[in-house]
């Protein structure tokens, strides 16, 4: 129970929502970020919740527990579809879940466990999210920890946050450089590669893989002993035919992971009602099925060296962050590709230390306890965008194009004005839609963001018709779009309506 005087006394905290665990931290009174320690021992909170026939809630270690038995009730994984207005759950009361509601309730949970620990009031806090998230993603982000409570909510890029505790968090000797992290966690993988000059920490650049992490190399395991298994007994096993078996195996299959990183081979039990079989699965079995998995990771590590223009040999450490890094083929592949042995962080806890130093910076001091308050330690934090934003638009040819307003890896916050030409005289209203992608991509394959029209326009013959464009991007990646004729004096914002998409009218002016 919080005293009077504790209530009045508020905080900072930070909340790492991760697809399989959500870790938080708080800066201590040794000026050090730390994680919180739950009540059963734990400094992380298994990222699940378990829907009871009256439609009460579990969440964490208890809701793992209840849905053993109960597999269909269970809800994981859930950030995986944040963004998404996809229904995950309906439970019996009638309600309708969403990804952002799951991720609020353990943000509720996140915010009370730091404040038992602290005895302060956490009215403040940084949410770290994959890099490569879009809008619609943050936004949701930030609703789901406005909705559990905290006031005043700020991003950052999980890999940025796991890199700049690495090398902030510490008491020892950081020497200055290039840093690639690279974070493979439970359903995403980030990296970003960091320049630290002194008390300065600039991202040059940063990708990711939204679908690709500690879950996929534990499906992959069990796709392969559900083909074995198939082939000994001839019974076909699926999510959908046999939830609980498979349910069953896909926990066996998550502690097998485990099991490799120290054994040469594990036996996997399968139990139905008709057979039990004890498939072998081997390490070699393992780097096999995840083959593909593996190349991704790599992939996305020399997209971003590409990105930044900047040679392996300048990179003076290789982090591996997050769970699924920690696999042992996972490793092995980072470690062939960087040619020398990897850097040892704190695998586990790195982002959401990394994410509470941020909000420390950002204020510029931060309450401890009841009566000390820490001024800030002076180090400046520099992220960048990791998707190039634009226009649906035509160019010279009048084909449509994906042009590029906003590029890739530029400073946030960040603002940019473009000039445009509509397509056709005597045009009255035009609709823009703007688009995430990369530079040069096919326009029908970029991400659309939602679309915005301008009205009123006075028609114009025989001259062009010319509309600006302004693109702000602010410190949390949020984007604010406006468009407006500079003679006319007629502007819009943006009002995203996602998965809309507009008519295209506009001509980029430079494509
Ligand atoms: N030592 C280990 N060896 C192999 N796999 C591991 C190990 N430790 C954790 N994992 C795997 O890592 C994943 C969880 O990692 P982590 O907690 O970093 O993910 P997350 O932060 O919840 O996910 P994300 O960042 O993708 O949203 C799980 O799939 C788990 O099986
Ligand atoms: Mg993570």
């Amino acid at each position: 129970m919080l005293t009077g005087e504790q209530v009045r006394s508020q905080s900072l905290m930070s909340i790492d929502y991760g697809t399989h665990a959500t870790k938080i931290a708080f800066i201590g009174k040794s000026g050090r970020a730390q994680p919180v320690t739950h009540d059963d021992g734990r400094t992380s909170i298994p990222t699940a919740i378990y829907f009871d026939s009256k439609g009460k809630y579990y969440v964490g270690a208890e809701a793992l527990n209840m849905g053993v038995l109960d597999p269909q009730n269970l809800i994981q994984n859930a950030k995986r579809l944040m963004g998404s207005d996809k229904i995950l759950y309906a439970d019996n009361n009638g309600k309708e879940w969403h990804a952002h509601e799951i991720a609020q309730i353990c943000m509720e949970l996140a915010k009370a466990a730091t404040e038992k620990e602290t005895g302060l009031i956490h009215r403040y806090a940084v949410v770290s999210v994959p890099a490569n998230y879009t809008d619609k993603q943050k936004e949701d982000t930030i609703k789901a920890a406005k909705q559990a409570g905290f006031e005043e909510v700020d991003l950052i890029h999980e890999p940025t946050a796991a890199m700049f505790a690495y090398c902030a968090n510490t008491e020892r000797t950081v020497p200055d450089g290039i840093r690639l992290v690279c974070d493979v966690g439970g359903g995403t993988t980030d990296v970003s590669q960091v320049t630290k000059s002194g008390n300065r920490f600039e991202v040059i650049a940063t990708n990711g893989v939204s679908k690709l992490g500690g879950m996929d190399f534990t499906k992959v395991i069990v796709d392969e002993v559900i083909t074995r298994f198939e082939s000994k007994t001839g019974q076909k096993i699926s999510h959908e035919s046999h939830p609980e078996v498979y349910a069953d195996l896909w926990r066996r299959a998550e502690e097998s992971k485990f099991r490799l990183n120290r054994s040469e081979s594990v036996k996997i039990p399968v139990v139905t009602d008709d057979h039990k079989e004890l498939v072998a699965f081997s390490q070699d079995d393992m780097r096999h099925v995840c083959a593909t998995l593996l190349e991704q990771i790599i992939a996305c590590l020399k997209k971003t060296l590409d990105d930044a223009q900047i040679s392996l040999d300048d990179v003076i450490e290789l982090i591996p962050i997050g769970g699924g890094s920690q696999l042992f083929c996972v490793l092995e592949a980072l470690e062939k590709f960087y040619g020398k042995p990897l850097a040892k962080g704190d695998a586990l806890h790195c982002v959401s230390l990394g994410a509470a130093l941020k909000g420390w910076e950002s204020k510029g001091h931060v309450q401890v306890d009841e009566g000390t308050i820490l001024p800030s330690r002076g180090l400046l934090l520099r992220d960048v965008t990791a998707h190039a934003l634009g226009l649906r638009a035509l160019n010279a040819q009048g084909k449509e194009v994906f042009t590029t307003v906003l590029a890739k890896s530029v400073p946030m916050p960040s603002k940019i004005t473009k000039e445009f030409m509509l397509s056709e005289e005597g045009v009255t209203d035009a609709v823009v839609e703007i688009l995430q992608g990369e530079k040069g991509q096919d326009v029908d394959t970029c991400l659309s963001l939602g679309s915005f029209e301008l009205t009123g326009l006075e028609p114009r013959y025989g001259e062009p018709h010319r509309i600006m464009v302004e693109f702000n991007i602010d410190t949390n990646g949020l984007l604010t779009a406006t468009a407006f004729d500079p003679i006319g004096g007629q502007s819009a914002d943006l009002q995203l309506h996602y998965n809309k998409s507009g008519q295209p009218s506009l001509e980029g002016e430079n494509e």
